[in-house]
């Protein structure tokens, strides 16, 4: 760098100096200005002059002289010829233990009668690296979650991320307040973004309801905001779960949904002029959620976990649109809730088959381990079935496996049902499994672990025996 070119850079960056630009054409969401090109970079924010007021933005994108800056709002007043300042923002947040309990927007200030009291101490950034892969400790043990069908089927761990994939309606939000309420975990931080502003207040008010706010952080931004308050939430979300992580808590992440954050990034991208690409997705996209997404996860040695759900809507139930494809190929599991199981009244509408954790077999204790792969057979044959027995032309008695599979079923699948304010421990989630195993004429799944104590009992009753 030159001398001069730094002395302009000094003197561009310093607080007392005013650098004013002008705003050439408004086109939708995209501001053009002209005039800040020598000083204002992607991510810089400004603030435009209008006749009714100011409005800031963020540049997003840059194309000669001409920048490309996106609203934190709308243009609603702004003309051409109208002056632009570069503005110091910080685009840091400062949480700390007091934002317990609060709900916040999405750079961080507090909502409503949810505010907190104390000053902020540490900062936190909204856009950081994630832990490199080998500085990551491995994922923990078993996070329980108190909701029957996730304990036994779909296990999570700790710092395992787990997407949940489900269209409108299908019970989502319900089961993210039941996690939020049950988990066995030490700060819940929720993102919704881009929800309707009626459902904001009723998942705080009721679906989360005193209990689980006394633990939970909430960032909101809903869906009639500026898509770069959306992305912003994301991210927010996200920073606010990497501080408590790095204090040594446990977290929970819930981010509601990663679509809408998608979306958002996709109004972003179109704006400054990426081409769009599968569904109108412009390439930013895939690039940003693998981004965020890895931000989740074990922290490093000495810090706690990020434990992550992110909910992916599926339109109309098609499980490869772009967006769950990408995030299905970056989580370590999913949940799939089902419409049809949600209209047939079973909630949590999990879809078990579909389901899946990775972290299977690890997480489980073998005995466990056999229960579920037990379970999991007996339904997978149900629903093999299944449209054979609603028609009647299954006969009963005519397979012995399939008798199983019915009585296993019709005995599972109203236990598994749950409602919001119902919780069940793990193990007793387990030993009503097994015994509907039992009951229902399946093969012991642990008999060899029986008999293999068994062995060593007598073993150790006759020690010379075995010589
Ligand atoms: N565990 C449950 N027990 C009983 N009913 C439930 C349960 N979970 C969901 N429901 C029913 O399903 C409806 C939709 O649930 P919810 O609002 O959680 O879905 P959603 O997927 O978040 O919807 P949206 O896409 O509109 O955000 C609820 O109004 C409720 O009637
Ligand atoms: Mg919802």
């Amino acid at each position: 760098m030159s001398t001069f070119s730094k002395m302009q850079k000094a003197i561009y960056s310093s607080s007392s100096t005013r650098i004013i630009g002008a705003t050439k054409a408004i086109v939708g969401l995209t501001l053009t200005v002209r005039g800040l090109e020598a000083v204002a970079g992607i991510g810089s924010r400004c603030r435009v002059f209008g006749r009714t007021g100011v409005v800031d933005g963020e540049v997003v994108g840059a194309d000669g002289s001409d920048l490309c800056v996106l609203p934190f709002g709308t243009w609603e007043g702004i003309a051409v010829g109208d002056p632009v300042e570069l503005i110091e923002m910080d685009d840091m947040i400062y949480p700390d233990d007091s934002w317990i309990g609060s709900v916040v927007d999405a750079l961080g200030r507090p909502l409503s009668k949810y505010a907190r009291a104390r000053r902020p101490r540490r900062k936190s950034s909204f856009k950081v690296q994630p832990p490199g892969a080998f500085e990551r400790k491995k994922v923990g043990e078993k996070l329980e979650t108190q909701i029957k069908c996730i304990d036994v089927f779909t296990p999570i761990c700790r710092g395992q991320r787990m997407g949940v994939f489900a269209g409108s309606g299908v019970g989502k939000s319900t089961m993210m307040a039941m996690l939020a309420r049950n988990t066995d975990a030490d700060v819940i931080v929720i993102g919704l973004i881009g929800e309707r502003g009626r459902e904001v207040q009723q998942f705080i008010h009721e679906d989360l309801g005193p209990e689980g706010m006394a633990r939970a952080v909430v960032v909101v931004s809903t869906g009639d905001e500026a898509p770069l308050l959306r992305k912003q939430a994301a991210l927010t979300t996200t920073a606010i779960a990497e501080y408590f992580k790095s204090t040594g808590k446990q977290v929970l992440l819930l981010l509601d949904s990663v679509t809408r954050f998608a979306m958002a990034q996709r109004e972003i991208g179109l704006a400054r002029g990426e081409p769009p690409t599968l569904r109108g997705y412009p390439p930013s996209v895939f690039s940003e959620m693998p981004h965020l997404l890895e931000r989740a996860g074990p922290g490093r040695e000495g810090e706690g976990d990020i434990t992550a759900l992110y909910t992916v809507l599926v339109d109309g139930d098609d499980m490869n649109e772009p967006i769950a494809d990408a995030v299905r190929g970056i989580v370590d599991g999913h949940l799939v809730l089902d419409r049809r199981i949600a209209e047939q009244g079973r909630f949590p509408a999990v879809d078990l088959q579909k389901s899946l954790s990775r972290m299977l077999p690890g997480c489980h204790s073998p005995e466990e381990f056999e229960i579920t792969k037990a379970a999991r057979k007996a339904l997978a044959r149900y629903a093999d079935m299944e449209d054979l027995i609603r028609l009647g032309a299954y006969k009963a008695g005519s397979d012995p496996a399939t008798d199983e599979a019915i009585r296993f079923f019709s005995a599972a699948s109203p236990y598994l049902s749950q409602s919001r304010g119902d919780r069940m421990p793990a193990s007793e989630s387990f030993a009503d499994m097994y015994r509907m195993i039992l009951e229902s004429g399946i093969e012991d799944p642990l008999r060899a672990f029986f008999e293999q104590a068994d062995r060593q009992k007598q073993d150790a009753a006759e020690p010379g025996a075995a010589a």
